[in-house]
């Protein structure tokens, strides 16, 4: 968008009163007047009879044969091809109007700022580190260490590799900070606070920043040089890192200007920028986690087949279930997920160090597909007998809670393979299991659905809220303590979805993948796909009035309840006043 700040509703409402959708309309396609409104051949169908009607006492369209129908702006939007401001910008222009713009409130202003400023924190630092291993006398080691491992200065340089001298107020003689630096230096978990002494968290290590999506340093990951423990630290949890949501290298893949088909799920940092100096640009790294349902969900978005690289050990066994129990649900459309086990202590590194990037890559081709890991891995399960009823019983029994788990047609092909390998037909396998192939969803493994009512969904301000939400998380930043108070004590189903809502938005670094999670996985499914469904311009100045308009009124009348059940006296409608006036600001 090229103007900041959002158009005032006020404004919009106004230039809708003052503009004639006759007029709009009629310079575009010519209308014939019949009765009290207009009529033309519809411009968005086509047609040999006019059904498309002009309505001057509403200013609204509407088309009897396909169903389009709007204001003026809407007409603009569709028939002009243009974005909702571009539109106001117009209509604006016909009737000599300037269009206004309204900017954040100063709270919402102050919140931007404060997360704005670790972004630069977490910027200066990366810079700072990078420079102590070109400058620092301690640096030699670090640069010989990387280079041992053959790391290039291309490479180093692209993933912004530093160093953190060893001592404990290095940071801050570094950045010279002051008493506001100390205090975002410990919000973004570069330094530890005792009482009133701070400390350096990274001493004598190998910096590897870790990038978010738009490349902003969130967090680091610091390798020891000898032989120290713990051989690799993190950054903590801050406002800005979250590390279910965190890929490392990522970013860096998607710099690489590479169209990729698969990414590769490496366990460590070397290993992504190992693969990364082979010309292998699609690794990343989980940062000393097993995957989480969010990484599969970002991967996902990036490519259709993922390859996840584990050790052949017992914790590699363990870390590809585990990746394949969250990984069936989302096995949709042509997604797939396989697995590559590497033989005892190697990792994709060592790997392709020993076996040049084709042996690594032969390896990826010949990576086992997530069927076949399930099907090999629970006939490995089966202890009775090779191929007596009671082995052939026990695999159904294992089998049943993963292929509950899995949606549509994948379902039935896991269903299916299963039904070959024990010799049944499917629908007996699936009448066993309690599924229906080819739905999406089935009686056995699912909790209760649940859903608003239709009329909730179209009139509650909750609902309105929620679907704003949906298209713009950050706005989750308006709701304070008190107001999730207000919202999760009401009673009511939707009031308290919208506290859900805002709290998993405001944990999760405003990210609405932590919101359909969580609806998909408890329920709320329809309601999930109902506020996708609701039509809502995608527009920063439409939206914001919506909000507004909703998130005021809300406030207003769970404010108001309070008061009401408190008993209203003259100090309470002050405070209802007082209340009314500090929102507005
Ligand atoms: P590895 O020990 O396999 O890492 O741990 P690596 O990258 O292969 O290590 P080197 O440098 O080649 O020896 C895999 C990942 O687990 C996390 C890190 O994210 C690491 O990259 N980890 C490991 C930790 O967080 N802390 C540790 O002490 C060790
Ligand atoms: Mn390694």
């Amino acid at each position: 968008m090229q103007h900041s700040g959002s158009i005032p509703k006020s404004f919009i409402e106004d230039l809708l009163a003052r503009a004639d959708i006759v007029q709009v309309i009629n310079q575009r396609v010519p209308l014939k007047k019949a009765g009290g409104t207009y009529k033309a051949c519809c411009p968005f169908h086509s047609e040999k009879t006019p059904s498309f009607n002009v309505n001057p006492q509403k200013q609204f369209y509407h088309c009897f044969g396909c169903g389009a129908s709007g204001d003026s702006l809407k007409f603009l939007m569709e028939y002009d091809g243009l974005s909702f401001v571009e539109a106001v910008e117009t209509l604006a222009q016909m009737n000599g109007l300037q269009v206004p713009r309204e900017q954040l409130t100063p709270k919402q202003k102050e919140q931007q700022k404060k997360t704005h400023d670790l972004y630069d924190v977490m910027h200066l630092v990366a810079k700072f580190y990078r420079q102590q291993l070109r400058v620092h006398p301690q640096a030699e080691l670090a640069k010989s260490y990387l280079k041992n491992r053959g790391l290039s200065a291309e490479i180093a340089k692209e993933f912004v590799v530093g160093f953190a001298p060893n001592g404990w107020d290095v940071l801050e003689k570094g950045l010279k900070a002051d008493a506001v630096l100390l205090q975002q230096l410990v919000e973004c978990g570069m330094l530890v606070q005792k009482e009133n002494r701070y400390y350096d968290r990274f001493r004598g290590r190998v910096m590897f920043p870790i990038r978010d999506g738009r490349g902003r340093v969130v967090a680091f990951g610091g390798r020891v040089i000898d032989d120290e423990q713990p051989k690799y630290l993190n950054s903590p949890e801050t406002p800005i890192f979250h590390k279910s949501y965190a890929l490392y290298g990522l970013y860096e893949m998607r710099q690489s200007r590479q169209n990729f088909e698969q990414i590769l799920v490496v366990e460590g940092y070397m290993d992504v920028v190992s693969l990364a100096q082979f010309g292998i640009r699609n690794a990343v790294a989980t940062l000393g986690t097993a995957t989480t349902n969010e990484h599969l969900d970002m991967l996902f978005r990036q490519v259709n087949e993922v390859v996840f690289c584990f050790d052949g050990d017992a914790a590699g066994l363990k870390a590809a279930w585990k990746a394949l129990d969250l990984a069936l649900p989302k096995m949709i459309e042509n997604r797939s997920i396989k697995f590559l086990f590497l033989a005892q202590g190697e990792d994709p590194d060592s790997t392709v160090r020993k076996e040049g990037v084709d042996g690594f890559q032969k390896r990826i081709a010949e990576s086992m597909p997530l069927s076949q890991f399930l099907l090999d891995g629970l006939a490995a399960k089966v202890s009775a007998p090779k191929g007596s009823p009671e082995a052939r019983h026990q695999l159904v029994v294992l089998a049943a809670p993963y292929i509950q788990k899995a949606q549509g047609l994948y379902q039935f092909l896991l269903a299916e393979a299963f039904a070959q390998k024990l010799g049944l037909p499917t629908w007996r396998l699936e009448k066993e299991m309690g599924v229906r192939s080819g739905f999406a969803t089935n009686q056995n493994n699912k909790q209760p659905t649940k859903a608003l009512t239709p009329s909730t969904q179209i009139k509650s301000l909750p609902f309105k809220l929620m679907a704003i939400l949906v298209r713009r998380p950050y706005w989750a930043i308006a709701f304070e303590a008190d107001l999730l108070t207000a919202l999760v004590e009401d009673k009511r189903q939707e009031y308290q979805l919208l506290a859900q809502v805002v709290v998993l938005l405001q944990q999760h670094n405003y990210l609405i993948d932590a919101v359909a999670q969580w609806m998909l996985s408890s329920g709320w499914q329809a309601t999930w796909k109902a506020l996708q469904d609701i039509s809502l311009l995608d527009d920063d100045g439409f939206l914001r009035g919506e909000f507004d308009f909703s998130f005021v009124k809300l406030a207003t009348e769970l404010k108001e309840a309070q008061l009401l059940s408190a008993g209203l006296n003259d100090s309470a409608l002050a405070d209802l006043d007082k209340f009314l006036k500090d929102l507005k600001n």
